[in-house]
């Protein structure tokens, strides 16, 4: 019999391990009853050993059953907001103010701390003893909302290392960390993919996704969306952990405790190097992976903090600059119906040119019809337009004060403007479809898909030759691709291209007819040997995105062997539920597409294995992976190991190799040990990844 305390030690692990297996990587591992009956023993034990209780048990989760309304908790020191200025004269008059209250003279330059203001939101994490306890929106500022079991979520499917079930390294009795909660752009468009493809609705901009997925009242759907925490204020009770002399020192402990900080946070002496870094950050942030709104300036001493305190809402250390927004007015010149790949037709609006978030923009989603009855926009509007991050700039709402009377309804069309095959709408879908089977609009989508980077990779072929391609009837289907003779390459290429000679601009060698094309021939050369991934995902399969191609591609290394493959054997693939299957092989059953794969082999494009690296740290060794990393989820683990040539395996023995070892490693660490069994931290983990490349 294991000692009580072993025993909880075993049953939060186990409950653990499931939770994830159940809620992230939707694997379960347990049947219900069973995971009941642990979850049952350990509230026992908890209530009949006190000593053992522990806020980050699977019992204390809060809102484990989801309620219909959060619990309100008081912030022990309240969040406050920042004021806001928008040009160099504001951000002096601040800085003026600062020197006036500290009772320094005009030379003294003040430090400052600048930090990109990020476009999530808010929370209070709180720790007491190192363990992750609690968790709360800002709410009002003196109240917020306990959101603990949907933060607890918050970095399991790495996205970053997100809230942190115990800090690492020394930990103060109390500790109180501030940040934001907030979607990268990368993992913002990859949820709205998968939302649009299992029928939801996507959200129309990062912050709002972000906001949406914290405040769910089922912290079991927040788990499914890739959030991330970044860490940017620390306090609590005094203590000497907590002793910092400036927001620099603390910034630096938040990291050491394994927090993520904003790699874009600067010291700056005084208010020209703010202005500089402002320059920077404004110029920079279309390429940083979240959304920034603006700048925050902090006075770095935390002696001078305190003597300048708050004023009621804002502190007088701080301030935001914002950037203007990115949001213009202009003028809708048309309404067409575009039709993408898959047939779906979406309205977009064409307008007058206007500079929004670093670019031109000459069109605007719509996204579908409903969405253009609700807002009502009509042909000759003044519109405003918005651009939030790298996603397609749509229209926000039409601005009626400035109607002429001379403005015309769009009608959405009863036919495909293309291909004029009828159009359906399917009970429960946004979305008009084009029925066409030959539609020229679906055919350049999907060509373009197979192009892309991701995809095949045929460097040079965009949106307008693509469409080009089908118009002329050069590409029927994607293998015609291989047979366009250099001639037809160079005709095509040889176009003036509209918009670059009303630009006046000059075309570079590359652009030259002949370059172009021997460049196009030789891109394809290079795309003939995908790997089967690739291949797999360029084909465009229903439901099949980079990642089920990749799991596809390694339980079935043989293409045929897929195409053959029931709903059954498709499966028992990872990732691959009932639903996927049988769209899987409803694609794969139809003749069309099984000519469309043989002609690409007969065109001589060979699909390769995944590269497997013979020679580096992880080829042809048993790994055991145990405890929780905080960078990557375990799937990636276990991915980047197999990748590299290693076998993953769950148990430890004399024939493990070796042993990764994350937070709360507990049973598997120790029979290492024993074994003599070699173990590397996470840490240690990464640096044998990036070596064995
Ligand atoms: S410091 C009193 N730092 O801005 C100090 N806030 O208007 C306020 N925010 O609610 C917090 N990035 O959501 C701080 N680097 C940053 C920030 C930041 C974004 C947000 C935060 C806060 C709001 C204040």
């Amino acid at each position: 019999m294991p000692t009580p305390e072993a025993r909880v030690r075993e049953l939060r692990q186990r409950i653990r391990a499931a939770d994830h297996a159940y809620y992230v990587l939707d694997q379960p591992l347990l049947a219900d009853a069973e995971y009941d009956r642990l979850m049952r023993e350990l509230a026992a034990l908890e209530a009949g050993h006190p000593a053992f209780r522990s806020p980050d048990s699977p019992t204390q989760r809060v809102g484990g059953t989801p309620g219909d309304q959060f619990q309100k908790v008081a912030h022990r020191e309240p969040m406050l907001s920042l004021g806001n200025v928008t040009s160099d004269e504001e951000l002096d008059e601040f800085d003026t103010r600062v020197r006036k209250l500290l009772g320094a003279s005009p030379e003294t330059s003040i430090g400052y701390v600048v930090e990109p203001k990020l476009d999530g939101l808010a929370v209070e994490l709180v720790y007491e003893q190192g363990l992750f306890t609690h968790g709360a929106t800002r709410g009002d500022g003196t109240t917020g909302e306990d959101v603990t079991a949907n933060l607890r979520t918050i970095g399991r499917l790495g996205a970053n290392r997100g809230v942190l079930p115990r800090l690492k390294g020394k930990a103060p009795p109390r500790l109180e960390v501030r940040g934001e909660v907030l979607l990268q752009k990368a993992h913002f468009e990859a949820m709205n993919h998968r939302l649009v493809a299992d029928g939801d609705e996507p959200f129309a901009n990062p912050r709002n996704a972000a906001a949406g997925s914290l405040r769910q009242l089922d912290w079991r759907v927040t788990a499914t969306r890739p959030l991330s925490f970044i860490a940017y204020e620390a306090l609590g009770p005094d203590h000497p952990a907590l002793a910092w002399k400036t927001h620099w020192e603390k910034l630096e402990a938040l990291s050491d405790w394994g927090f993520e900080v904003s790699a874009e946070n600067r010291r700056c002496a005084g208010m020209a190097a703010v202005k500089a870094e402002r320059d920077r950050l404004a110029s920079g942030r279309f390429d940083f992976p979240y959304d920034t709104d603006g700048i925050v300036v902090k006075v770095d001493d935390l002696d001078l903090r305190r003597r300048l305190g708050a004023a009621s809402r804002t502190p007088r250390w701080a301030v935001a600059f914002k950037y203007p927004p990115q949001e213009e007015a202009t003028r809708v010149t048309r309404i067409w119906a575009s039709v993408g790949r898959t047939g779906r037709l979406t309205p977009v609006a064409e307008v007058e040119p206007v500079r929004l978030g670093g670019a031109m923009v000459a069109r605007a989603t719509l996204h579908n019809e409903d969405e253009l009855r609700r807002k009502d926009i009509r042909i000759g509007d003044w519109v405003l337009i918005r651009r939030a991050g790298e996603v397609i700039p749509e229209v926000v709402k039409a601005l009626p004060e400035r109607r002429t009377g001379a403005e015309t309804e769009f009608r959405f069309p009863a036919a495909c403007p293309v291909c004029g095959a009828h159009v359906v709408r399917e009970e429960g879908e946004k979305a008009w479809r084009c029925t066409g089977a030959a539609c020229g609009a679906q055919l350049a989508g999907q060509l373009r898909h197979f192009t892309q980077r991701r995809a095949m990779d045929v460097d040079g072929l965009g949106d307008k030759l693509a469409a080009e391609l089908v118009a002329q009837g050069l590409v029927k289907d994607f293998a015609d691709l291989w047979g366009v003779p250099f001639a037809t390459w160079q005709a095509l290429f040889s176009r003036p291209r509209k918009e670059a000679v009303e630009a006046g601009a000059k075309r570079t060698p590359a652009e030259l007819p002949e370059k172009a094309a021997q460049n196009m021939l030789e891109a394809l050369a290079r795309a003939k040997t995908p790997t089967l991934r690739r291949l797999l995902f360029a084909l465009g399969i229903p439901q099949v995105g980079e990642a089920t191609a990749g799991q596809l591609a390694r339980a079935f290394p043989d293409l045929q062997a897929l195409l053959d493959a029931g709903e059954e054997a498709l499966q028992g693939v990872r990732d691959v539920g009932p639903e996927v299957a049988r769209q899987v092989r409803e694609w794969t059953r139809e003749p069309r597409n099984r000519a469309v794969v043989a002609r690409l082999l007969a065109a001589g494009v060979t699909p390769a294995a995944e590269q497997v690296d013979a020679r580096g740290p992880f080829a042809g060794k048993t790994v055991v992976l145990t405890g929780s990393l905080s960078g990557l989820s375990r799937d990636d683990a276990k991915a980047e190991i197999e990748r590299r040539g290693g076998k993953v395996s769950g148990s430890v023995s004399r024939k493990t190799d070796l042993v990764v070892a994350g937070e709360e490693a507990g049973a598997k660490l120790k029979k290492a040990t024993e074994l003599g069994v070699k173990v590397v931290d996470e840490a240690g983990f990464l640096a044998l990844l990036k070596d064995g490349r």
